[in-house]
This record gives structure tokens, sequence and C-alpha cells, in this order.
């Protein structure tokens, strides 16, 4: 388990954006797992960057997302499918071919779940997988609770994330309460982990994270038992685990 503590979020984003690029360097196609929010939005801006500047070549690499809201139209301005786009795919050379995120609309959601997992066997498994971690410690949409499911899922979202999300729709009526995710076990078979976490209000999952212990409870806390995770924290968000260290 590897931790990096970067003085801030700039640096986080420059630190989590070298990992990236050294993947992509090193294989051009590599499998990359890939997450939406606002902590990853400084590395793929640094991505892009790197792309117009210095040749960062995606052309070979494929991409499956966490996660997405079952409901949203893949142009809606709050879908993951548009988050993507607009961040990362349309500022970069990976192929549409290429570009996997589980896509409800006009599909059933099971049949879609079934497909996705088996789309990431086919791939040859993902090499890098990019998280970050919601307040309450979810991964993808991997929500506290009794029971963690292993495979891609549909998921009911906890009023703790509706919460959350809620500040990039108009209101929070306007939140879908259901996604599909990639479950845990999709998630640990990954060959590389790499976590993000920036900010104050990330600091007690951190800590939670990071305890030693596993529960679901806090799902990210299972990432403790992958073979070669690697957290990036910024220092807001790492000062409850370092005030404990
Ligand atoms: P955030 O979301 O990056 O917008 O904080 C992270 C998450 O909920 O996984």
């Amino acid at each position: 388990m590897k931790i990096m503590i970067a003085a801030d979020y700039r640096k986080l984003s420059q630190m989590a954006a070298d990992i990236v690029a050294k993947q992509v360097q090193t294989k051009n196609n590599s499998v990359l797992g890939l997450a939406t929010g606002s902590t990853p939005e400084g590395m793929y801006s640094i991505l892009s960057h790197m792309h117009r500047q210095d040749n960062l070549d995606f052309s070979e690499v494929i991409t499956f997302n966490l996660d997405e809201y079952v409901g949203l139209a893949p142009d809606h301005p709050q879908s993951y499918h548009y988050y993507m786009k607009h961040h990362f795919f349309k500022q970069v050379n990976v192929k549409s071919c290429n570009i996997n995120i589980p896509c409800t609309e006009k599909n059933n959601p099971e049949k879609v779940c079934r497909e996705y997992d088996q789309e990431i066997n086919n791939s040859g498994g993902i090499d890098l997988q990019v998280l970050g971690i919601g307040t309450n410690g979810h991964i993808g949409f991997n929500e506290p609770g009794r029971l963690l499911s292993v495979d891609t899922h549909i998921v009911d979202l906890t009023e703790e994330t509706i919460e959350a999300n809620s500040r990039f729709f108009k209101s929070k009526n306007e939140v879908p309460r259901r996604a599909v995710t990639m479950g845990v076990g999709s998630i640990m078979k990954a060959k590389k982990i790499m976590l993000l976490a920036s900010g104050l209000n990330k600091a007690k999952a951190v800590k939670e994270m990071l305890s030693g212990k596993v529960t679901t409870d806090l799902p990210a806390s299972l990432l403790q038992l992958h073979h070669d995770p690697l957290f990036i924290l910024d220092h807001e968000a790492a000062s409850l685990f370092q005030a404990k260290e």
C-alpha cells in the first residue's frame, strides 16, 4: 500500500496525471478504469494538456468508466457520458470504439451490467483503475451497507450521496435515485488502483479507509486488501489520518 501526500489539489492532480501518463507510455494499449466527480477534473485537464503539448498518445487506450446514473440520457449535462466527453474524451485521441460507459438508456439495465463485466474481461482486465471516494466512503456507487455486490450492478443511491451530488443539479429532486456501478469485485480485479482524495470533507472517510480495518460500512476500506493500491491525498484530505499517525 502506497500513500502520497500532495501539498494541494493542483499537485495532487499533477501526481495523478503523471501516473496515468506513465501507464500509457509503458503500455500504449492500456485498459484504464476511469472515474468522474470533481476530484479527477484537474488530472483530466493536465492529461489533455500533455496530449496537446507532448503528444501523449491515447489512440490505443481502452477505457471503462466506473458508473453512470440510470435514466439520464448520454447527452444530459449531468450524465457521466457528458462529463467524460467534456473533460477528457473530446480533448484527447481515445477512439470512440474504445470508450465504455454503462448506458441503460434504451437498454435492459441487468443486461448492461452483465455485459459490462464481460467486456472488461474480454479487454484483458483493467491495468489502472482511477477512483475517488465519497464522503461516506463509497467507491464508484458502492454505497455503505451490510452487503456489497461483487459485479457491476444497479444501486439505489443513499441520501448522503444524493445530497452530495445535488450540487451539480438545479435541485435535489432532479438527482437520479439509481445508478449502474462496477462492483467492488470488478474494481478489486484491477491490476493497479489509484484513489484520489482532496479536501477536508473527505478527511474522515480517508482516515477510516486507511485505518487497518475493513468494513462494508466504508467500502473504500476494502482497498487495503488490494495488492497494489496507491492513495494520493492532499493535505486536507490526509489531515485526520496524519493526526492519528
Ligand atoms: P467528488 O466525488 O470527486 O465529486 O468528491 C467522489 C465520489 O463521490 O466518488
